[in-house]
């Protein structure tokens, strides 16, 4: 059976964690996949997620199955993290998920089953992994613009003409924040203006938010989802814990959806719920446990929210460093559109080319849309990073010699 098939190939994203750890030159930087790194290059477990992990070890008396739907303590309190305190929880079903992925993929699943004929638009550019995923579960899919790769903008205006053409029933994938791959979101004005489109043309907007606190703050960067539950009738979310607790590998994430009254609510309920069981059963539950600790507990939950700002900081200054180290090097290059975008990524905005060479002379890794991590970024590599981007740039080596 096997000998049939091919090798399939690189993640885009993913592949490079590989390339990077097999790298020997010690002033290589991994500007590639989305995970936040502190000063020292580190990604450690949050300080307060040990605090939450120590109670659990103490406290927790079974491992016995928590069901489908994983646990109500989460479900609750998630809901309200995203949805804030007044949602309209009547209509509104949250699940536990395997992380956004594992959500992402379920609400394919839903999707499917309740309109398998409607289109999923996503942005273009979109994350990676959006298009693989959704189409791989079955799901076809357009795409709307949204970048404008040459001035560094959204193209909101083209974006709104080209949904108001979107066939009623289809579905629309958004960003709710720290847009990836661009780290460009639509003002609170430009959601307005999407939420009158969504209603008028009968589309159902599904909102991807994977990094709930990285852009403004936690009630800011969910402003669109707020914003859309008063107005539409249904809608889907997607929820990652892996940025705003660091939770990456232990996979926590949200699947909600806002049904048009409690009666259909119910029968979202039961129909996510048999879905789940067809994919994978129940939800992992350690990372989930962490989180409801911290949220439910009012002390955990200002720790947390102290750590969270300390990442969006050190985000924003990276930006602001990378900036100002390229306007010293190369001052008639515009690179502001580094310190426009918020949360963890943005485009350096030059070829797949000089991305390959930024690997290959440098020992710089980044996606080849030229999609950076500013994570990635230190005070101490700023400054051989901007030499790095520059001398690219101008299409020479300078000091650096290739290997
Ligand atoms: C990223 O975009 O780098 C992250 O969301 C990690 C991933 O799974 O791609």
């Amino acid at each position: 059976m096997f000998e049939s098939l091919q090798p399939a190939s690189t993640d885009p994203i993913l592949g490079l964690i590989a390339e990077y750890r097999n790298d020997l030159r010690p002033e290589k930087i991994d500007l590639g996949v989305g995970v936040y790194r502190t000063t020292e290059g580190n990604t450690p477990v949050l300080q307060v997620v040990k605090r939450a992990e120590q109670t659990l070890i103490d406290e927790q008396e079974s491992k016995a199955y928590i069901g489908t739907a994983g646990a109500a303590d989460f479900n609750a309190v998630m809901q309200e993290l995203i949805f804030g305190e007044s949602s309209p929880a009547d209509r509104l079903v949250t699940i536990q998920a395997p992380g956004g992925s594992g959500s992402l993929r379920v609400a394919a699943g839903m999707i499917l089953r309740a309109s398998s004929a409607a289109s999923v638009w996503v942005s273009e550019p979109t994350w990676a992994n959006h298009a693989p995923l959704l189409a791989g579960a079955g799901l076809s899919l357009k795409s709307y613009p949204y970048y404008d790769a040459l001035n560094h903008v959204i193209k909101a205006d083209d974006m709104l003409s080209v949904l108001k053409d979107a066939p009623a029933g289809d579905v629309v994938l958004l960003h709710a924040c720290c847009h990836n791959p661009s780290g460009l979101d639509l003002s609170n004005d430009e959601w307005c203006a999407l939420t009158d489109v969504i209603v008028d043309r009968d589309l159902i907007p599904f909102i991807d938010i994977a990094y709930q606190g990285f852009a403004d703050g936690l009630d800011e960067d969910a402003f669109c989802i707020r914003h859309m539950a008063e107005h539409v009738p249904e809608m889907i979310v997607s929820s990652s814990c892996s940025k705003n607790f660091g939770l990456y590998r232990d996979r926590v994430g949200t699947l909600s959806m806002l049904a048009a009254d409690s009666a259909a609510r119910d029968v979202v309920d039961s129909q996510v719920n048999n879905i789940v069981r067809t994919i994978y059963s129940v939800p992992p539950d350690h990372g989930a446990a962490v989180v409801s600790l911290i949220l439910n507990d009012a002390e955990l939950r200002s720790a947390w929210v102290i750590e969270l700002a300390e990442m969006r900081e050190r985000l924003k200054n990276m930006r602001i460093m990378l900036n100002d180290a390229l306007v010293l090097r190369a001052p008639k290059h515009d690179f502001s559109h580094l310190v426009r975008a918020t949360g963890m990524f943005c485009f350096l905005g030059i070829s797949a080319e000089q991305v390959l060479r930024l690997k290959k002379d440098f020992g710089i890794y980044m996606v080849d849309s030229s999609r950076i991590n500013v994570a990635g970024i230190t005070p101490g590599n700023v400054n051989y990073l901007a030499d790095s981007i520059v001398a690219t740039l101008r299409g020479a080596n300078d000091e650096h010699s290739p290997r």
